[in-house]
């Protein structure tokens, strides 16, 4: 049995889930359901990621104390991503006793390990709004590439990190006004010592090939220190022994995955050390989106390595989402939150499986068209799967007292074998889920059910049950329904990481329906529940309206 820690990365707490975030904790929940279905021990944990001016900044707006921002912000995050079955086993904060404690003592290794240097820098202040301007309260062009309109940490563009002084035209998004340079103390992460290591780390097949390409290219261009503190005003953790100082809100965030395991240890007497000590036998999995690889891939293993931790055993980068082939927009509308989602299209299942059916273990963008997304949940899920029981249960229901009879006493041969197969594909099902290879699954599990389909459509039960004035149990009808239905018992059952809401309302038809239980429909024969409308078809009213409520 493998033990295996997993983590989405912490959403901002500055703002409301939304369809792009979904790509991520979506992948990454299936993945879990997934580990969990085959048994293996796995904790799932996130948090918000709390610290920073913009939370700082909006609650000054919005007249409350960045402790009651996060606290209401935390409570709508917990609904969204339960609300779309995001099994988290913790969903914490950042701004936590466990998290200030774990960076505290990080920061002092490092600095006993000769890796934090103090420095003077000329930094960006807004002589209106007098503070220091953080990165992202910057904004100017590119000093890479000169794309216009970057920020202050990160280019959009090219992707490449700098200080915000190197940018060119500089403004502050605050007051508008020309920043003026200003002297401060700074504390520095000496990356660049530690490019030795991140270069082997790099190469120990932590990432996916276009990660790791992307990462030689950091390597070329040079890995710069990396500043970790703010001044004064800022809403995160005082520096221990620096006043007026504290952690930049990207050397906690990461830390904030530990910290919320160490709650969920406490919780659950699990070993904090035993995943997280140097050496550890246990996997350690971050899920995250491109756009914070240069976080994950360098700052976060070189963090925990010279600070004496274990570093991740995998990073798995996914892309961008977009809507109808474009960024998501506020002015289109396809700026579309997972309550707006709710509210309108309610069944989070029809997202999951579209997703689902897009995923690869790539980091190429994927796009959600909404006109292809009720085709496809209509034609597939309505259409196709939900299709077989509600052709055959009915006939089950009416001649044959909900009894279905059990594979081996199933006689028509090639009835047998689409159960046969359906369970023969047990590995590669297994072995696609691992390998995150989702839109190839499906195709897969989509092939299959098109095949019963066709199945009950060569043997027509509606013409036997008419033909057939007996209905003796073990009779062609008989055989035929039990057919359609042990192998949409088990598409169902291969489909549960997916789906859980509808699969667990087949589940609850069948008795009992659980991975375990795979091959034993050889043996059992079932009663099963009168068949209850599963799903309905997804209508354009409901996705026009959504879109709509995000219209500004
Ligand atoms: N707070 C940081 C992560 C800290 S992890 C120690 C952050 N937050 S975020 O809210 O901006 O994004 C959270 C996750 O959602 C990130 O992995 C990000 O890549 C992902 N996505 C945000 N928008 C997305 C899309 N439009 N499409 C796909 N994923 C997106 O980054
Ligand atoms: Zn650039």
């Amino acid at each position: 049995m493998r033990k295996i820690l997993v983590t989405s990365a912490l959403p901002y707490a500055n703002g409301s889930i939304h369809l792009g975030h979904l790509v991520e904790y979506i992948q990454t929940d299936i993945w879990c359901r997934y580990q969990r279905m085959i048994a293996n021990e796995i904790h799932y944990v996130c948090a918000d990621d709390t610290h920073g001016t913009p939370v700082m900044l909006m609650a000054e707006k919005e007249n409350i104390t960045p402790e009651k921002l996060v606290e209401l912000v935390h409570k709508e995050h917990s609904q969204d991503f339960n609300d779309f079955n995001v099994s988290f086993d913790n969903f914490y904060s950042t701004n936590s006793i466990e998290n200030k404690e774990l960076s505290e003592s990080i920061y002092k290794k490092l600095a006993n390990n000769n890796k934090i240097e103090k420095k003077e820098i000329e930094q960006f202040y807004d002589t209106e709004k007098e503070m220091f301007l953080p990165d992202r309260y910057i904004k100017g062009e590119c000093p890479k590439c000169g794309a216009i309109d970057q920020y202050g940490d990160s280019c959009e563009e090219c992707g490449s990190t700098y200080n915000p002084t190197d940018l060119i035209k500089a403004y502050s998004v605050i007051s508008g006004t020309p920043p003026v340079k200003k002297k401060t103390e700074h504390y520095f992460f000496k990356l660049s010592e530690c490019s030795d290591f991140l270069e082997e780390w790099t190469r120990s097949g932590t990432l996916q090939l276009e990660a790791s390409n992307k990462l030689k290219e950091w390597f070329e261009a040079g890995l710069s220190d990396w500043d970790i503190s703010r001044d004064a005003p800022y809403f995160g953790f005082e520096i221990p022994n620096a006043p007026g100082k504290f952690f930049y809100v990207w050397l906690d965030a990461p830390i904030g995955y530990m910290a919320s395991f160490k709650k969920l240890a406490d919780k659950k007497n699990l070993s904090f050390s035993e995943y997280w000590e140097e050496g550890s036998q246990t996997e350690l999995i971050h899920f995250i989106g491109k756009d914070i690889l240069y976080f994950h891939a360098l700052f976060w293993p070189a963090t925990l390595s010279f600070s004496g931790f274990r570093t991740p055993s995998k990073i798995y980068a996914h892309g961008f989402l977009t809507v109808n082939g474009e960024k998501m927009s506020k002015s289109r509308g396809t700026f579309v939150t997972a309550r707006s989602y709710l509210d309108t299209i309610k069944n989070p299942d029809y997202l999951r499986y579209y997703y689902f059916s897009k995923l690869n273990d790539s980091m190429e963008d994927i796009d959600l068209n909404l006109e292809d997304f009720i085709v496809k949940v209509n034609s597939d899920l309505v259409g196709k799967f939900i299709n077989i029981p509600s052709r055959t249960s009915g006939f089950i229901k009416k001649y044959f007292n909900n009894i279905i009879i059990s594979t081996e006493e199933i006689s028509i041969q090639d009835s047998k074998q689409i159960i046969d197969d359906l369970i023969s594909i047990k590995e590669e099902v297994i072995s696609l889920y691992e390998a995150r290879l989702f839109s190839k699954l499906n195709r897969l599990l989509m092939s299959y059910t098109e095949r019963v389909n066709e199945y009950v459509n060569r043997l027509e039960p509606w013409i036997l049950a008419k033909n057939d004035a007996e209905h003796t149990s073990m009779s062609m009808l008989h055989q035929v329904c039990s057919t359609a239905l042990q192998s949409f018992r088990v598409l169902s059952i291969y489909y549960s990481p997916v789906m859980p809401d509808l699969t667990s309302k087949i589940a609850e038809f069948y008795g009992e329906s659980n991975y375990q239980s795979i091959e034993a429909i050889h043996k059992n024969i079932k009663n099963i529940s009168d068949y209850k409308h599963l799903l309905t078809r997804l209508d354009k009213v409901s996705v026009d309206s959504m879109l709509r409520k995000n219209s500004i």
